[in-house]
């Protein structure tokens, strides 16, 4: 029975250490957001990702796994201009990457200025 508690807990750990492994690459926040902007995703995707109605969808706090996320990047699912390895390598990718999903969570509605005594809950 011990054993096989123990040989659990060491799939446990080692199912543990793949998934780690499958998850993004640690990113440059700083440079990420340096190339958000010099690489022209701000334009349609708004300032911190925060997405326009009419050019780009919301990228802040994306919940795309990476792969997805670079994988939309170098085959657009529609009408996104492709960014090609060779203009923008992986690895600036995992920085962009990086800088979306350290983007701070939205306030509430009800905590937004702007709407503050116009009745919004
Ligand atoms: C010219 C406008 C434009 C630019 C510039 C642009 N995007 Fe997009 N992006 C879009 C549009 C429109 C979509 C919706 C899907 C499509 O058209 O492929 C999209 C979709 C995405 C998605 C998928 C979002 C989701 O939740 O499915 C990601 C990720 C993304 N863009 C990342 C980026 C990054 C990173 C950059 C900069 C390197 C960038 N985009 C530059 C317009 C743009």
């Amino acid at each position: 029975m011990f054993k096989t508690i123990s040989s659990l807990a060491a799939f446990a750990l080692f199912s543990g250490a793949a998934l780690a492994q499958d998850a993004a690459p640690a990113g440059d926040i700083k440079n990420g957001e340096k190339h958000f902007l010099s690489d022209g995703c701000y334009q349609c995707h708004g300032v911190g990702g925060n997405g326009a109605a009419l050019t780009g969808p919301k990228l802040s706090r994306t919940a795309l796994p990476f792969e997805a996320f670079l994988n939309q990047l170098r085959k657009p699912a529609a009408e996104m201009a492709p960014y090609e390895a060779a203009i923008m390598p992986e690895k600036t990718a995992a920085d962009i990457y990086a800088y979306l999903k350290a983007q701070p969570a939205s306030p509430a509605a009800k905590d937004l200025p702007l709407l503050m005594g116009m009745g919004v809950k």
